[in-house]
């Protein structure tokens, strides 16, 4: 298997410093006792993620020639939602998860009040960025996007995911029904960053149908990646605890697969979400490095 590509990283890097860039200049500090939720909205949006779905989304737009401009303003707000996720989900009432991108989780370097409200801030924040004629000039445009993200992170996405995967140590669940608690969780979120730069775009029909595929298969190697990571490297290799699901009685693709089950399975995913990028060509190489970059990614 071809290592992930080098521009693929440099690609992500960037992706990752254009939203930083981005949400340094929304996330003004203020003056006053608020002061410390924006400080915590910035601890929790600003330092150390992948930025793996802003990556998505900017090069998705790029099939389509969208403007940066326009494309990191999107990313930057799916970034805001991905980050609030994580935030909530290392809570005690959820996954109670002390370590997050190598530092102490956001309830742990503030408390859990402040956790709370800035993931709830960062959540609102997405739809404040959307709507934002800045985004885009035409308000059906952003209406769409509004809807797309809403949709995706809601009870129908990544919160109704959230949800099975809590109720999961208790549900037996078959490997269908664990694909579609992942492809809410996770998959949700990975698709509106692909499905934005199609809505940008203004894709065709059968261009947003490829698309969709894509992130599908893309989005389920991603989680099931996760859950082999989780049995396969460290801490200190993770930036968040390791073993962390066998602990919590959680299911994951390693619990019913097996590790070299789970491995497979990403490997399969991750090369069908290439093969829906055919009718694109050559121009979907980056995103043909992104599937390689979820089955190969140490952390
Ligand atoms: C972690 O996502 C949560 C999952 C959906 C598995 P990432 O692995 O993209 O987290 P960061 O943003 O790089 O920290
Ligand atoms: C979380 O899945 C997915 C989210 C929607 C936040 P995990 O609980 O497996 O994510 P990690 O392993 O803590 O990053
Ligand atoms: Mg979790
Ligand atoms: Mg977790
Ligand atoms: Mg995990």
């Amino acid at each position: 298997m071809p290592e992930t590509a080098a521009d693929f990283h440099t690609a992500r890097e960037q992706a990752t410093a254009l939203v930083r860039a981005q949400l340094d200049d929304i996330l003004r500090l203020p003056q006053g006792p608020e002061r410390r939720l924006v400080e915590a909205m910035r601890y929790a949006a600003l330092d150390g993620g992948k930025g793996f779905r802003p990556f998505l989304c900017l090069a998705t737009s790029d099939l389509f020639g969208v403007a940066q401009s326009q494309a990191v303003r999107v990313a930057a707000a799916l970034e805001c939602v991905h980050c609030y996720s994580l935030a909530h989900d290392d809570l005690p009432a959820m996954d109670d998860d002390d370590l997050r991108r190598g530092r102490p989780s956001l309830h742990k370097a503030y408390d859990e009040a402040t956790a709370i409200l800035a993931g709830d801030a960062l959540l609102t924040l997405a739809f404040e960025i959307l709507a934002d004629p800045a985004t885009h000039a035409e308000a059906e445009v952003r209406l769409a996007l509004v809807a797309n993200l809403a949709r995706a992170a809601g009870m129908d996405g990544m919160v109704g995911g959230q949800t099975l995967d809590i109720l999961s140590p208790d549900l037996s669940l078959d490997v269908a029904e664990l694909t579609r608690l992942q492809g809410l969780k996770t998959g949700a979120l990975i698709g509106f960053s692909v499905a934005a730069g199609a809505v940008l775009g203004a894709a065709d029909e059968p261009q947003t149908a490829a698309l969709k595929d894509y992130a599908q298969d893309l989005g389920l190697a991603f989680q099931i990646a996760d859950d082999v990571l989780d049995v396969t490297q460290s801490s200190a290799t993770l930036g968040k605890t390791a073993g962390k699901d066998k602990a919590d009685g959680k299911a994951t693709f390693v619990s019913l697969l097996g590790l070299e089950g789970a491995q497979q399975e990403a490997e399969k995913r991750a090369a069908q979400a290439e093969a829906h990028l055919s009718p694109f060509g050559e121009t979907a190489d980056p995103l043909r490095q992104a599937a390689q970059f979820v089955i190969q990614r140490k952390n």
